[in-house]
């Protein structure tokens, strides 16, 4: 396991770091432009990144779409630093966060591969997503936490 650091990106600078990786790794591969790794939805989200020695290798984001239901998005792991945990590291983080804000329920919308990796943190499928960029099957997944009455 890497000595990596979860953080939030508070400087331009780190930020810039941040969405350069999401495009990197989500974008890029397709042809799709710097820019397209944002949405509306980044003034009012968490924002997670897992730095190791100064570099960001990670990264990950949650927004709330109910003050019951969030949704995590943009998971990456730049491919060299991938199997090492990394990914879950940035998920519980994420996680911790959301629920502590009181959130019960956490969606989210798995491509193909990483669907394993949501189902051994307590996601199940619930409904197909669309085919992204013509070969990437997405999959709706949730994750519902039952909290004790007091
Ligand atoms: C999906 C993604 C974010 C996961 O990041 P990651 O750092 O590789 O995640 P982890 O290392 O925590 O877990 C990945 C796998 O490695 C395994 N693993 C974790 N630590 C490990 C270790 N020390 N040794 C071996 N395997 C390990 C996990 O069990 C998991 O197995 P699985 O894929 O069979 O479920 C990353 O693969 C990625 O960026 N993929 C491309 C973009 C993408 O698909 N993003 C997700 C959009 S929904």
């Amino acid at each position: 396991m890497y000595k990596i650091k979860i953080v939030e990106p508070k400087s331009k600078k780190e930020f810039e770091a941040y969405y350069f990786l999401r495009w990197q790794v989500l974008r890029k591969p397709w042809n799709q432009p710097p820019g397209t790794e944002k949405d509306e939805l980044e003034s009012q989200s968490i924002h997670l990144m897992a730095v190791l020695n100064n570099k960001v290798i990670g990264c990950g984001r949650g927004h709330f779409i109910t003050s019951k239901q969030a949704q995590i998005r943009w998971m990456a792991v730049a491919e060299d630093f991938r199997k090492n945990g990394v990914g879950t590291e940035i998920l519980k983080e994420l996680e911790k966060r959301i629920f502590a804000k009181g959130a019960t329920e956490i969606i989210l919308k798995a491509r193909e591969k990483a669907v394993s990796l949501y189902q051994k943190h307590g996601y199940e499928i619930y409904d197909d997503g669309e085919i992204m960029f013509g070969e990437i099957m997405h999959y709706w997944m949730k994750k519902i936490v039952i909290k004790e009455k007091a």
